[in-house]
């Protein structure tokens, strides 16, 4: 978590560090800070707790800082609560180091207890500090030698980080190294970049060096060198990056999230698109083989978050199409539970960010055991996609909003589309069932229009709930799984309390939170079990409880709820792409009318990079 930023070139660096934490504050928002080097060899630190405005206001938008070499930082609390001396940048003692750092170090407190020994003093509650005072402390033993102090660092602590670096006595210089977390060096006539992610530099460059872990980086104005941990020279390849800066703007939509709910068919089109050629899935760009496909005997699918409900719903999907035993897990329990992985498995990793910690230490573990890894990633070059033998890439474009929509949506229709491809090549369907299968996918982004598209009766139903205590939203098979996701969205952004439950669970002692008053959202998509999901809402009702039902069209919901919202017709597979769209709009609306900052919710980040 959290986002660094660093600059070294011909320009004012404060303004090109602002613009970049800018595009970085998805990965934290709870204070900030920028070091900028000036002429006469000082480091100015300013830093402010809160948003990133509160920092620009401080620095007068950075016209108070001089300088053209610095570093920045957004940040995301792990140590020490949201303050402005907690906030990064870090400094040593007598400010001969400087750092940012994202990640966790996790042996800090015995290295600070050691460093107290030695005579170290300290300001903050943060682990940051403690890298601060241990590179300080290494650079000063070892006769100045800014690479090899690093290196001493990352040989004393354990944990994951993304670090830049600037020493007082190395004018122009910023140093970075990573083990675990995101970073990249972007490099353009001059002018040399840093950052956690691609959007931050994208107005400058787009041609950057992916730093692999362990790896140590000095950079001067418009150069980069890499070494690895023997502090040997390591030549690597310039990548250009083709993403649209665009798609960081609201293009007059007022929050990020409503821009991204518009943009989910596009991104499912293009995502199907990708791998659907003249009407039949071809993953060659994937990687994976028919003669893999028909070895595996089970899945097991991990992520977090939105991309677990994901999984939770591609393993109904797999499970009833391709005829494949699938598991489920959250990636922070999958490598603690001891899964029993074979040479015949296949462990599938979701992530938007293609950074999530618990995911790519997920993926780590599966490829302990030697077994396959396939990935459903959206942002290219991420370490998820990197250290996947194969990649499924979802073509949402940059999702700037906290709370996931369309790449959501998109990961959905990638899983739909390797459950039928392996269908197909394991002999569970015919040639009739792929074609219409596939169809019937294609048909998917139309659907998400409509609803996208008709918002006003949504929003009506928002402003009625807006104030509730306590929403319930349940529903048996993928409409259990449509409702776990529906129920994450209305908490991360409404920061109403809702739960999902399976709609026959709820008797079994979740009923008696139901009072006077308390709305149970049920979801009725899909036709065999809807009977059954009707009868517990009505054990709610008679209990007090108001009935919305989100129904798909012609099933049969309006009479005995109290409000309904319809939603068009869809194979009951895929029926989560449809139903979820609904219950973002409502979450959405909800936020917006308790005055909430839809876009960056308290305590929350896009791209969670600690475990
Ligand atoms: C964070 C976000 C969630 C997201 C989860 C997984 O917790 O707040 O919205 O679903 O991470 O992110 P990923 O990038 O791996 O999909």
């Amino acid at each position: 978590m959290c986002g660094i930023v660093g600059y070294v070139g011909g320009k004012q660096a404060s303004k090109i560090l602002l613009e970049g934490l800018s595009k970085l504050e998805y990965r934290g928002y709870d204070s900030a800070g920028i070091a900028v080097r000036n002429d006469d060899g000082n480091i100015n630190i300013v830093r402010t707790k809160g948003k990133l405005k509160n920092l620009i206001e401080k620095t007068n938008n950075g016209e108070d800082l001089e300088g053209s070499c610095g570093i920045g930082h957004t940040r995301w609390a792990t140590h020490g609560e949201p303050s402005e001396k907690n906030a990064h940048p870090h400094y040593s003692e007598k400010d001969s180091v400087v750092v940012v750092h994202n990640g966790i170090i996790e042996n800090y407190a015995e290295i600070k207890e050691k460093l107290i020994e030695k005579g170290y003093k300290f300001y903050s509650q943060t682990d940051t500090e403690v890298v601060a005072n241990l590179i300080d402390y290494y650079y000063k033993e070892i006769e100045n030698d800014p690479l090899d102090a690093i290196k001493k660092f990352m040989l004393r602590v354990r944990g994951s980080y993304a670090i830049a670096v600037m020493y007082k006595d190395c004018p122009n210089e910023i140093y970075a190294v990573r083990k675990d977390s995101p970073m990249i060096i972007g490099i353009a006539d001059g002018e040399t970049f840093i950052a956690s992610d691609v959007p931050a530099m994208l107005k400058y460059t787009r041609d950057v060096y992916y730093i692999d872990n362990m790896e140590l980086a000095k950079i001067t104005a418009g150069k980069a060198e890499f070494f690895n941990s023997d502090e040997e020279v390591i030549e690597k390849e310039l990548v250009h990056i083709t993403m649209d800066e665009t798609a960081a703007e609201k293009n007059g939509f007022e929050h990020f999230m409503m821009k991204e709910i518009h943009e989910q068919p596009e991104a499912i089109k293009k995502t199907i698109n990708s791998i659907v050629e003249d009407g039949k899935i071809n993953l060659e760009k994937v990687g994976i083989d028919a003669e893999k496909i028909k070895n595996y005997n089970q899945i097991f699918i991990v992520g977090c978050g939105s991309a677990y409900h994901v999984g939770v719903t591609l393993k109904y999907v797999f499970e009833s199409i391709a005829k494949i035993p699938v598991q489920v897990d959250f990636a922070s329990e999958f490598r603690y539970r001891s899964p029993l992985l074979t040479e015949k498995t296949l462990v599938i990793l979701i992530s938007q960010s293609g950074e999530t910690a618990d995911t790519l230490a997920a993926l780590k573990e599966a490829k302990k055991h030697n077994v396959d890894t396939l990935s459903i990633v959206n942002v290219v070059g991420s370490s998820i996609a990197r250290a996947s033998e194969y990649v499924l890439y979802t073509l949402a474009g940059p999702e700037i909003a906290v709370a996931t929509t369309k790449a959501y949506s998109a990961q959905l229709v990638a899983g739909y589309l390797l459950a039928v491809q392996f269908a197909k090549e394991r002999d569970v369907i015919d040639d009739k069932e792929y074609k219409n299968l596939i169809e019937e996918i294609n048909a998917i982004p139309e659907k998400v229009d409509e609803v996208v598209n008709t918002q006003e009766d949504i929003k009506h139903l928002a402003s009625m709930f807006s104030n509730v205590d306590d929403v319930f939203m349940i529903g048996r098979g993928i409409d259990y799984a449509i409702s776990l996701e529906g129920s994450l969205k209305m908490k991360e952004v409404s920061y109403v309390h809702t739960e999902a439950y399976a709609a026959g669970e709820l008797k079994h002692g979740t009923i008696s939170l139901i009072e006077d008053g308390t709305l149970v959202i049920g979801l009725l998509t899909q036709k065999s079990l809807i009977e059954k999901t009707l009868s517990n809402m009505q054990e709610t009702k008679s209990r007090g409880a108001r009935l919305l039902a989100v129904a798909t069209n012609g099933i049969g919901a309006a009479k005995s709820c109290d409000y309904v919202i319809n939603i068009p017709k869809i194979n009951p597979y895929f029926s989560a792409s449809v139903a979820v769209i609904p219950l973002q709009i409502m979450s959405y609306y909800m936020s917006v009318l308790r005055g909430l900052d839809v876009d960056k919710p308290r305590n929350l980040a896009k791209s969670v990079t600690v475990e």
